[in-house]
């Protein structure tokens, strides 16, 4: 136990070594936001991996990696709209339990939202679905929220800036 927990330290320590590499990359911000969306999705098999990024006053799906998913999400609404408003990550550990949960494919069955920051103002989310239940901890919304940060000058480059 002690050594798979050691092991998945330094899995996402590497991550995350390679997403602030990625983040340094000359591509343009959507491109490489779809590369650090790839790394984290097939690092860890999950079902969808992307960013929802503030434009008009609604979260505007951004680069993602996974099957179609909705467009446009409003303050508030599923667990990407309530991460949102209330500027704080959302872990759902069972979606069917979530109301207003937003089903973008019936396969998603634990959902974590970690919001992007500028200052305090949420510019955008970063949104992980799993086809397992209960499947993000404390420990991942730690290391995703390391994730947001890094990611947040690229994600200011998409937003709009109202
Ligand atoms: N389930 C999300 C919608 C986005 S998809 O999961 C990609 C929600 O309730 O906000």
């Amino acid at each position: 136990m002690a050594s798979s927990v050691h092991q998945q330290d330094e899995v996402i320590k590497s991550l995350l070594a390679q997403i602030a590499a990625l983040a340094e990359d000359e591509g343009t911000p959507s491109g490489v936001l779809a590369n650090i969306a790839s790394a984290i999705h097939y690092t860890f098999g999950y079902h969808w991996t992307g960013f929802y990024i503030v434009n008009d006053n609604k979260l505007r799906i951004g680069p993602f990696q996974g099957p179609v998913a909705c467009t446009t999400i409003s303050k508030g609404k599923g667990v990407c709209g309530t991460s949102w408003a209330e500027a704080r990550t959302v872990i759902v550990d069972d979606v069917r339990t979530f109301e207003g949960h937003i089903a973008c494919s019936p396969l998603s069955l634990s959902e974590i939202v970690v919001p992007i920051f500028y200052g305090n103002k949420v510019i955008g989310v970063l949104d992980i679905d799993s086809d397992h239940v209960s499947a993000f901890s404390s420990s991942d919304a730690n290391w995703l929220e390391q994730v947001a940060v890094i990611v947040a000058p690229l994600v200011y480059m998409l937003c709009d800036k109202n």
